[in-house]
């Protein structure tokens, strides 16, 4: 025999030093969600061991996270339900959660990336990700609306603004507003193969941003396609987009691959609220164990070609990887 592959898996440090893909700590962005009010840490039932927190709660939060080695953070404000209209108004006001949130995060740990999330459905009375007009949604009044949210998140202090809505054009929309207004270093990293996913449902419990008619079918991305996924790449790396993002993660993971290959520019996925609640589940029932599923599920994200990993599983990640 002239090839015995066993010889590099024989031991554990031999397996150490061969290892092909791995996880850092800067490779994780933390999702939080933000309330109003004080003193407030609510568990979302179809999360367990994720909260909602207010601003002073969630200061506290990326403390935590910083000092674990965490760089970035994506914020997402709940919405009460008198504020909610069709025309996102809460979303641009200057003194609203996000923009109080962004401004007081930046102040207190600078050094931590800020990413904010750009979409109306938080804000919608439709709970939809932009303007509705006779039952549809209105694309091109959509992106003007959130790029002056792109613009108030980055005078607020954002360092990187996430568009999750898949409006067509948004991108540029953004990136010409951002640089009119002055803003020439905010990033952009565009959720740009969001698909229509059954799995984003415990993240629309948390924020109560469910659609309140319909589905996202028209915006979102038919799970059954893979060469419309690059060209929406395309389009957004043409249109300015600093970072790209496929969502969800497990079931795409042949995206994510096929949209590392197809650019030169960071790699993101999401590993949404749907995944993280099944292997929750699974270890609950004593199914699986929770630590190995997360660095199994997390670990193939990355080999996939995902440089960034937007996970719930953030913190549990470095715990596992400080006790290895
Ligand atoms: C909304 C948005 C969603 C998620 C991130 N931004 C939900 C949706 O599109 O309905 C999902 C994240 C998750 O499930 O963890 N624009």
């Amino acid at each position: 025999m002239i090839h015995r592959p066993r010889i590099l898996r024989a031991s554990a440090s031999i397996r150490k030093i061969v290892q092909e893909t791995i996880l850092q700590p800067q490779n994780l962005i933390a999702p939080l969600f933000i309330v109003e009010g004080e003193n407030i840490e609510e568990e979302i039932p179809s999360l367990p061991g994720y909260y909602r927190r207010s601003l002073d709660k969630t200061l506290e939060e990326v403390f935590v996270l910083f000092n674990l080695g965490i760089r970035s953070i994506l914020i997402f404000i709940k919405c009460p339900d008198e504020r909610k209209d069709n025309e996102g108004k809460e979303a641009l006001r200057a003194e609203g959660l996000m923009q109080t949130a962004i401004r007081a995060i930046r102040k207190h740990i600078p050094e931590m990336i800020i990413m904010t999330d750009i979409a109306l459905d938080p804000y919608s009375m439709y709970g939809h990700d932009g303007i509705v007009k006779d039952q549809e949604i209105d694309n091109d009044t959509t992106i003007k609306i959130l790029a002056k949210m792109a613009v108030s998140h980055a005078q607020a202090g954002a360092h990187f603004v996430a568009p999750s809505d898949m409006m067509d054009g948004r991108i540029a929309a953004l990136r010409q507003s951002l640089e009119n207004a002055g803003f020439h270093n905010t990033g952009i990293m565009s959720y740009s193969a969001k698909y229509a996913s059954c799995f984003y449902g415990p993240f629309r419990d948390a924020l109560d941003s469910a659609p309140g008619f319909g589905d996202k079918k028209t915006y979102q991305m038919d799970p059954a396609n893979r060469k419309e996924a690059i060209k929406e790449v395309l389009l957004d790396v043409h249109e300015g987009a600093d970072i790209v993002m496929v969502k969800p993660a497990l079931s795409y993971l042949d995206i994510i691959r096929e949209v590392k290959n197809a650019t030169n520019i960071p790699v993101s996925a999401y590993h949404v609220s749907g995944e993280y609640a099944m292997i929750k589940a699974a270890a609950q029932k004593g199914w699986l164990n929770e630590d190995q599923a997360i660095m199994e599920t997390t670990l193939s994200i990355k080999r996939a070609g995902a440089d960034l990993i937007a996970s719930y599983f953030s913190k549990d990640i470095i715990r596992i990887l400080n006790n290895l």
